[in-house]
């Protein structure tokens, strides 16, 4: 088919329909009307690529061909909004070294052990920006910090791993911080080992309760700017997996423009500093959770 002929590939209303309800079935993203024509543009390339001449016939192949499961990942590659930088939202950052990170290491003793998972780290800027942190305020040196990042984007993880970043993921980072944490090469600047050591990458979906098990227990949970493109029940589920995943007193920091509000009501909010936070009481009460899921029978376990 000509290039011409690709275009005339129309994403029409009741495929768009399809299509989003599967996309939002699987990982809980939830896309309005007015997300068709960049929809129509971002798979139209996948549509080409497997030599199909419609949307119906794609939405076909990720529902029924035996590599329906690995297109709806590749699918998922384009349609995700992964924007991200280092130091983004900064304030963060600082009150995760400053008030949490002393908290956690007053309330846990000896342990010295620190697990922080950034659920949805895109191309791993945050990931990195939290392990920079940790360094430059010496917590990672006080404690045996370990930072897992994890993304429903195959190709966000890869990027993350490679660790190599051009300029402007740079946009809100100090330049002393760029050159003693990154090596300038000819394809771009590549994350020095120091950091490397403290971060681990994995695919995920946060809706996956049974393989969100295997992130283990952590002391704090950065889930920024993701919550904002999934529907209202799939935040709930995912809340309630950040929940399990907290250790008793541990922290869930959200975007700014984030919140708990109408999703769950089993965290306890802490005004620190420059941030307000949200903290799984240390003596858990179970009972909070019920009202999390009212409506399931599986005990809000998922699927
Ligand atoms: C806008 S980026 C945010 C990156 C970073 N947290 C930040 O604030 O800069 C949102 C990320 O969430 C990921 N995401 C969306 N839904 C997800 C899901 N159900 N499971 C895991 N990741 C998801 C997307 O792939 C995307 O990389």
């Amino acid at each position: 088919m000509s290039r011409r002929g690709h275009d005339e590939i129309r994403l029409l209303p009741d495929e768009f329909q399809r299509l989003r309800e599967l996309f939002n079935k699987h990982c809980g993203l939830q896309f309005g009307p007015e997300a068709r024509t960049s929809m129509e543009r971002r798979l139209r390339e996948r549509v080409v690529v497997l030599g199909l001449t419609s949307f119906s016939q794609y939405y076909e192949y990720l529902r029924y061909h035996s590599r329906g499961r690995a297109e709806l990942d590749e699918a998922l590659d384009v349609i995700t909004v992964n924007e991200t930088y280092f130091f983004r939202e900064d304030y963060q950052l600082r009150a995760l070294v400053t008030e949490i990170v002393p908290m956690l290491v007053r309330a846990g003793g000896g342990r010295g052990r620190l697990s922080i998972w950034s659920a949805g780290c895109s191309t791993g800027e945050e990931v990195y920006s939290i392990a920079i942190a940790a360094r430059e305020s010496g917590a990672a040196e006080r404690c045996d910090v370990r930072i897992f990042g994890s993304d429903i984007s195959r190709r966000c993880v890869v990027a993350a791993r490679k660790g190599v970043y051009g300029a402007s993921s740079f946009r809100a980072t100090p330049p002393e911080l760029r050159r003693r944490y990154f090596t300038e090469r000819p394809d771009g600047f590549h994350v020095v080992d120091e950091l490397r050591s403290l971060c681990q990458f994995g695919h995920l979906n946060l809706l996956d309760s049974s393989r969100a098990a295997v992130v283990g227990r952590v002391d704090v949970i950065f889930c920024r700017n993701v919550l904002i493109y999934l529907d209202e029940e799939s935040r709930r589920r995912v809340i309630e997996i950040f929940y399990e995943r907290l250790s008793p007193g541990g922290f869930l920091l959200l975007g700014h423009s984030e919140s708990l509000l109408n999703v769950s009501t089993a965290f306890e909010l802490v005004h620190l500093r420059e941030d307000l936070v949200y903290r799984k009481p240390a003596a858990t009460l179970r009972l909070g959770l019920a009202a999390l899921a009212p409506e399931r029978g599986d005990g809000g376990k998922g699927e």
